[in-house]
């Protein structure tokens, strides 16, 4: 039996395949490097990994491929908030429609368990709970989270009629190695190669801005007990400690041992002044718990970035 990761080429994916390539799968990738890299796999890679590149939305319900797959990782999405905005359609169709071609494929040859990472960030919007726990009201207040919000519930949909089980994880701000410091997203990684190139910092606002970083390994950590252990839920996937933009840059400056140029900019419309999740559902469940600290996951990062070219 084998298994299939989308978006493995990803920041978070390529994490992914290397737990299942450690825990000896066959494994078939599925990207078509709209943001991932050939870079973030293993390499050479490993004879039992098959890289496709592929759009979600260019997948056939019949497409063999999905033959004898144990268990689907739905990882690629259209990660940007900025992105899902300027290009709104580009965003659904992603999202939404590359989703349901997935899910459609996987019915279709009885694939039995699909994890599906969401959103914790985008999905809930403006809540008035901290931590914010599954219960608190999705109300998405970006294109992104709504496109996210609603693969979820398309997935709800094939569970339901096609007895599909699943888990749905909605982590928090992941960081770790190989996050690309492009986006809006990723502020660690990004202050990080600031930092590295000796520029100054850029921040949004006044730097109180609160925010729970997960480590990437933590998430694919998770993913992976939920693949052991399908339950049909959802569940937050963060560390429930809320870190501002300014502590952040003091862990940063500690871990990298430079005094970093911190430059305070207007704030950016529509992001959160708080976002922290509580993730005690995870635990209970799932006996999952997140096992690397802010200042280590960041020394990690450090590490990685110094390596890069
Ligand atoms: N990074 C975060 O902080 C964060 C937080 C919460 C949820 N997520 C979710 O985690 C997942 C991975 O995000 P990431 O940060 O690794 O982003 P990423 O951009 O590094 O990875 C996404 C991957 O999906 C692939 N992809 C995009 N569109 C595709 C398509 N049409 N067909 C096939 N492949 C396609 C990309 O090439 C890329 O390899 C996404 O589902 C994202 O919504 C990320």
């Amino acid at each position: 039996m084998a298994l299939i990761v989308t978006g493995g080429a990803g920041f978070v994916g390529s994490h992914m395949v290397d737990i299942l390539v450690q825990e000896g799968y066959e494994i078939y990738i599925i990207d078509n490097l709209f943001s991932g890299k050939l870079e973030n796999l293993p390499q050479p890679l490993p004879n039992n990994v098959t890289f496709v590149k592929k759009d979600l939305r260019k997948i056939e319900q019949n497409d063999p491929m999905f033959k004898d797959v144990e268990a689907i990782f739905h990882i690629a999405a259209q990660a940007s908030v900025s992105f899902s905005v300027r290009e709104i359609y580009e965003d659904l169709s992603i999202n939404v429609t590359g989703s349901i071609k997935l899910f459609q494929a996987a019915v279709h040859h009885d694939v039995e368990n699909l994890i599906y990472i969401s959103s914790g960030g985008a999905i809930y919007g403006d809540v008035d709970t901290f931590p914010t726990n599954e219960e608190a009201p999705t109300n998405p207040v970006s294109p992104y989270g709504i496109s996210k919000l609603t693969g979820e519930k398309y997935l709800q949909y094939f569970a339901h009629d096609y007895g599909l089980k699943y888990t749905i994880i909605r982590p928090s701000n992941i960081y770790g190695p190989r996050q690309s410091p492009d986006g809006e997203a990723g502020v660690i990684s990004i202050f990080l190669n600031q930092l590295k190139k000796s520029e100054p910092l850029h921040i949004f606002g006044d730097g109180n801005n609160t925010r729970d970083y997960i480590y990437v390994k933590d998430i694919v950590d998770l993913c992976y007990k939920a693949f052991q252990r399908p339950t049909n839920e959802a569940y937050n996937a963060g560390t429930g400690i809320e870190t501002s933009v300014n502590q952040l840059v003091k862990i940063i400056e500690k871990v990298t041992r430079l005094k970093a140029q911190v430059v305070y900019d207007p704030p950016r419309p529509g992001d959160a002044r708080r976002s922290v999740l509580d993730c005690s559902k995870a635990k209970k469940r799932l006996n999952w718990e997140p096992k690397v600290q802010l200042k280590e996951g960041i020394q990690y990062v450090w590490e990685w970035i110094k390596q890069q070219s």
